[in-house]
Parts: structure tokens; sequence; C-alpha cells
């Protein structure tokens, strides 16, 4: 199948090189000619494993294409997949400028049949405004059909996520378009869901706004945990074994961020209330989300009484591990504040050290972790990368000035902590050391 990719950041760019690896023949668009240079060269811009080699496979196989014109793409593909950005705008709501040009340079380009399809992740019934813009502005007589199918993956495994996805949903009004997208996504030998276009476009809010209160939900149960002396981990695990709740996305910790969670959250809460829907509970996991990283700063703070001149290591400054991301992570916010009480920092990551440096520059920039933590007052941890995970305690209580470890992703080993006596605070669960010794 010939098909068209407009948009080709994240998203884009990785369902292009993965319909282009199940043999389908894929043309990306993007109007930043800078982008298309490195792609042309074989350079992807941010870090996400495999990307880069699927890149220069399918230069090679000649199956992907890239250039910044959309009529060109239009020209050339019977199914065009749009995947720009759709940023948090104004009150929350999501900003559809560049969906809405989209389908307006599509529909001024278009000559004969052809099947929109969303993947951008765009309010409920948008898919009614594309398909009256496409109306508005289309010339002469061409048949079109426009389709919702949402992307679920994640950054740090996104070629694994799309190319063995758990399942496929595609929204549709028409036959014609339900045949097409079947016969892309075949390749894919994956469980395909077939809906309404408002209900695929709610799917995609609806799917990552229930993992994001699973995170709150878990957060707002470690706050209980801190209080009552129960652990967060075990509690967790109590749950998650029960088949109805299940164990993934019940990881405590200083709170979601990227490019999906905060803003389909906001996102969500701004429609419904639009269609006259209350969300208090909708609202609730962002605030949730907002105060984890308020009381883990907190918790710093109190715990060293004055943060002017002291010495602080950050290891993990991505939202996640496995990308140089750094949208709504919450290393940006803490070192901001950090910043603000006049500590200095010493910061770490194995990926995110450029893209940080761009928002903030003051600070060192370590060569490794041991050399973030050489002479520091406190080992703060933001981001589970698994170097951080498997690291020697000893060798890190032998760099640090003060034994002190604040582990805003419970992940470091609290055994060897104790049996070190160094303080460690981690979230939902007992401090490790005394009270006010460091
Ligand atoms: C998410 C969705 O998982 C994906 O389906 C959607 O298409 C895009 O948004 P992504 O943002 O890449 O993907 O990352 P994800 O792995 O879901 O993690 C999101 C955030 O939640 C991270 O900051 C992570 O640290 C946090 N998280 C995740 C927790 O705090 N606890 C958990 O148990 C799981």
């Amino acid at each position: 199948m010939k098909i068209a990719i407009i948009g080709s950041g994240h998203v884009g760019l990785t369902t292009g090189i993965c319909f282009a690896e199940k043999g389908h023949e894929v043309i990306c668009v993007d109007h930043d000619t800078d982008k298309l240079a490195r792609l042309r060269n074989g350079e992807v811009w941010f870090f996400e494993p495999k990307l880069p080699d699927l890149l220069k496979k399918h230069h090679s196989s000649r199956r992907l294409r890239f250039t910044d014109s959309t009529a060109e793409a239009v020209k050339f593909a019977s199914v065009i997949f749009i995947c720009v950005g759709t940023p948090t705008g104004e009150s929350g709501k999501a900003d559809m400028r560049y969906v809405e040009k989209v389908a307006r340079d599509i529909a001024e380009t278009m000559t004969d049949y052809r099947l929109i399809v969303e993947k951008s992740t765009v309010p409920i019934m948008t898919g009614e405004r594309v398909k009256s813009t496409i109306l508005r502005y289309v010339r002469g007589d061409a048949h079109f059909d426009v389709a919702s199918n949402p992307e679920f993956l994640r950054e740090g495994s996104a070629i694994d996520d799309t190319l063995k996805p758990d399942r496929i949903v595609i929204g549709v009004d028409s036959a014609k378009a339900e045949t097409l997208l079947r016969e892309i996504y075949a390749p894919f030998e994956a469980p395909m869901v077939v809906t309404s276009i408002g209900s695929a476009e709610l799917i995609k809010h609806a799917s990552n706004s229930f993992l994001a209160l699973k995170i709150s939900f878990i957060n707002w149960i470690a706050r209980v945990c801190e209080q009552s002396g129960a652990d967060v981990h075990e509690v967790a695990r109590g749950m998650g074994l029960d088949a109805r709740i299940g164990a993934a996305f019940l990881n405590a910790g200083i709170g979601y961020g990227g490019s999906c969670f905060p803003k389909d959250v906001e996102a969500l809460a701004a429609i419904s209330e639009e269609l006259g829907v209350e969300a208090p509970l909708i609202r609730l996991i962002s605030q949730i989300n907002r105060e984890q990283r308020e009381r883990f700063f907190e918790a710093i703070q109190h715990e060293l009484w004055v943060l002017q001149d002291k010495t602080i290591a950050l290891w993990g400054l991505s939202f996640k591990p496995n990308t140089d991301d750094l949208r709504e992570a919450p290393s940006l916010w803490l070192a901001q504040r950090l910043l603000k009480a006049g500590a200095k920092l010493r910061v770490h990551d194995p990926v995110a050290m450029p893209a940080f440096k761009r928002a903030i520059s003051d600070v060192y920039f370590a060569k490794d972790p041991l050399d973030a933590t050489s002479g520091a007052d406190a080992l703060v941890l933001c981001t589970e990368w698994p170097q951080y995970r498997e690291v020697d305690l000893a060798k890190v209580k032998a760099t640090l000035r003060v034994p002190l470890i604040f582990d805003g992703r419970n992940c470091l080993d609290r055994k060897q902590a104790e049996e070190l006596g160094m303080t460690l605070i981690g979230i939902g669960k007992q401090r490790i050391g005394p009270r006010g010794k460091h």
C-alpha cells in the first residue's frame, strides 16, 4: 500500500518506519527542512532505541522517503496519516491549528479518492471537523473518507510497541475505509478493534487517562503508606496480582511526565467539561501528579533544613528511562526549585544532558554518576535508568559528603543502603536511617 505520513515527529516517524518494515511504500512529510536533511542522512534528532537502524534499513530498501511537500505526498499515497502535534492550548484544550492546516492542504491537492486517517491524539469529534474542513476546501468532487487510528506507543519502546501492538483501534464510518485499514494492518497480526470514529478518538484519551489514574492512585496510596507504616511496593504487589487490577502502572514515584499523559489528561477534562460533563476525577489525576513533585521537594528541603549552598547530585533527567525527552519531566521542575532555593546541582543522565543543557545551563554536567555524587550533600534520583538501579551504593557512599539519598523512583537497593548505614528516603516507604542523623 502507498502511505503518506504528515508530520515526522516521534509518532509519525515511528509509524512510517514501521509501515515500511511491514512492506508498505511510505512517504513522510515535514515542514522542517533541517530535520528532513538529517533524516535523509539516516540521522534521528531524538533518542529512540532501534529507530536509527530501521531508518537506514528502509533508506536502502527504498520503501521510505521524505519530502516537505504535502502535495507530493497526497499525489503519491492512497492513505494519508495525520501525525502532526496537538499541543496544549488555552484552558488545557488541545491546539488544533496544525491538524486543521493539514486537512486544508490535503483538500486543496486531492484529485481523486483518499483515506485520511487521524493518528495524532485529538479531541472527540475532530473527525467531524476534519471532514467538514476537507469538504469546504476540496476542489472538484474528489471523494474521501476520514478515519481515526490512535497510536499507543511508548517513548523508549516505540518500535516494539508499534510492530507488536496489544491491539489496533480503527474508527471508521465506511466499509472502504475499514477495508483499506485492515489491509494496511494485516501484516501486524494484532487484534483489531473496529469502532465509530468518535469511539476511537475517545479510546485514546480514556486509555491514557486511565493509565495516569493508576499512577496517581498508587501515588496517593503511597502517602497513606508513609503515614501508616505500610509499604507501597507491597501494597501494589498485593493489588496487582488481582487480574482485574493488573500490576502495570502501579509504580509509585515523583509522578508522570512526557508528551502524552499530562496533555491528554488535561484535554479529556477540558473536552468533557465543554460537553457539560463535570470531570472532578480527571482533574484530580493531574493535581495529585503535581503534588507528588512538590512533596518530594518539600521532603528534601525538610531534611536538609537549608538548601542555600548545598550541593545536590541529580540522577536521571529524562521523564523516564530510554528517552532523552524532557517534556514535563519532574527533573526539570525539581532542578528549577532547587536552584531557586540556592542549591548547587551536579546532574547526570545517560542521554538527556544535551537536551537539559538547552533548558538549564547553570549546573555541573557530570561525566558519570559518581562524578555527580562527588562531594554532594545528598543524592536525588528522578529517573530509574538501569545503571542507577544496579549501582553499588558502597561506591556512592564513598563519594558523597553526606550519605543521604532521596529515591524518587524507589529503585535503589534498600537493603544495601541499610547495611551501609545510609539514609534513604523513598516514596511510600519507611525511611532507612535515623531521623536527623545526617
Ligand atoms: C504513554 C502511553 O503509555 C502510551 O500508550 C501513549 O501512546 C503515550 O503516552 P509514554 O509517555 O511514552 O507513553 O511513557 P509511559 O511509559 O507510559 O510513562 C509515562 C510516565 O508515567 C513516565 O513519566 C513514567 O515515569 C510514569 N510512570 C509510569 C509512573 O510514574 N509509574 C508507573 O507505574 C508507570
